[in-house]
């Protein structure tokens, strides 16, 4: 079997997926291809739908703009991406389109595979920010047994958006970005997700971290820089670190596996992956 795969989205020529996924190919013998189909948000995106539903794709991964906008098009719908409203991994099985979303599990991996050993269920977890990345967090980190998570955004009412999502065992406060900076102290683990400190823009966290718990873990979701200026803080602050490229690597792995059943393995990925990275600053 040939593997056909992809990715969807716009801007993605610069979308490090091919480059993962490739890897991944060869590192399990599969044989295959994954390509970058770009859909210009001027294109008719029902179009090109379709002619990706003509051609003989085993499978694509969707971004930014397009992952609500596939949903439609899909046949069926796993439960998790259907309570995220949103799909990164589309599986073709005979014709038969499923929309999964394998951010909130990659993320949840990605942790686990940097720390062997977190206490989940007593553990004080504070997410910044409330867009899609937050919200897929926000529902592995419920379904990976953690009971105490705690948000904050600039925009309220988008934090209680997520917070209806969860069940009755979990316990979950919202907090402004204003006030939050004196309560640090009380979590175990800070996930930043929003888009502040993202390259070209380098220099800026969302939040000081200079009243953190000694001994927390510090993690940030952005990979471009690699060690972001929020990350900087954490290890001033003595925290352990959780980089963001790690979670691209999970997510893209947990995506393979619904496409070719195969578990690539990680252990070389990680190293390479932050060696591009670097080549690419
Ligand atoms: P993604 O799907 O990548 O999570 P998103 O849905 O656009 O992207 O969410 C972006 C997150 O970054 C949100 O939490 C957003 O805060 P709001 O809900 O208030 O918009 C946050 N964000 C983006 N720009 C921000 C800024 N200048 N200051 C504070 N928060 C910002």
């Amino acid at each position: 079997m040939h593997y056909q795969l992809g990715l969807i989205g716009y801007p993605i020529q610069h979308s490090l997926s091919p480059w993962i996924h490739e890897r991944f190919l060869t590192n399990t013998n599969l044989s295959g291809a994954y390509r970058i189909m770009e859909i210009h948000p001027h294109e008719d995106f029902s179009e090109q739908v379709k002619r990706i539903r003509q051609s003989k794709i085993n499978g694509f991964n969707v971004t930014v703009p397009y992952k609500q906008k596939i949903i439609p098009y899909l046949d069926q719908i796993d439960e998790n991406a259907r309570l995220m409203g949103a799909v990164n991994t589309v599986v073709n099985k005979n014709g038969v389109w499923t929309g999964y979303n394998t951010d909130g599990i990659g993320y949840v991996r990605s942790l686990r595979s940097r720390f062997s050993s977190l206490n989940e269920k007593a553990m004080k977890v504070l997410l910044i920010g409330a867009g899609g990345a937050a919200r897929g967090i926000y529902y592995a980190l419920i379904q990976a047994d953690f009971l105490h998570i705690d948000i904050t955004n600039r925009t309220l009412t988008s934090a209680k958006e997520i917070k209806a999502l969860k069940d009755s065992n979990v316990y979950t406060s919202i907090f402004s970005l204003d006030e939050i900076e004196e309560r640090l102290h009380i979590y175990d683990m800070i996930i930043q997700t929003t888009s502040i400190g993202m390259k070209p823009n380098e220099n800026q966290s969302i939040i000081h971290l200079d009243h953190i718990k000694k001994g927390s873990i510090v993690s940030d979701i952005i990979y471009q820089p690699l060690q972001t200026e929020f990350l900087k803080q954490g290890e001033k602050m003595g925290a352990k670190l959780h980089y963001g490229h790690t979670m691209l690597l999970y997510q893209a792995q947990a995506a393979f596996e619904l496409w070719t059943n195969m578990n690539p393995a990680m252990e070389d990925m990680d190293k390479e992956l932050i060696k591009k990275l670097r080549g690419d600053e």
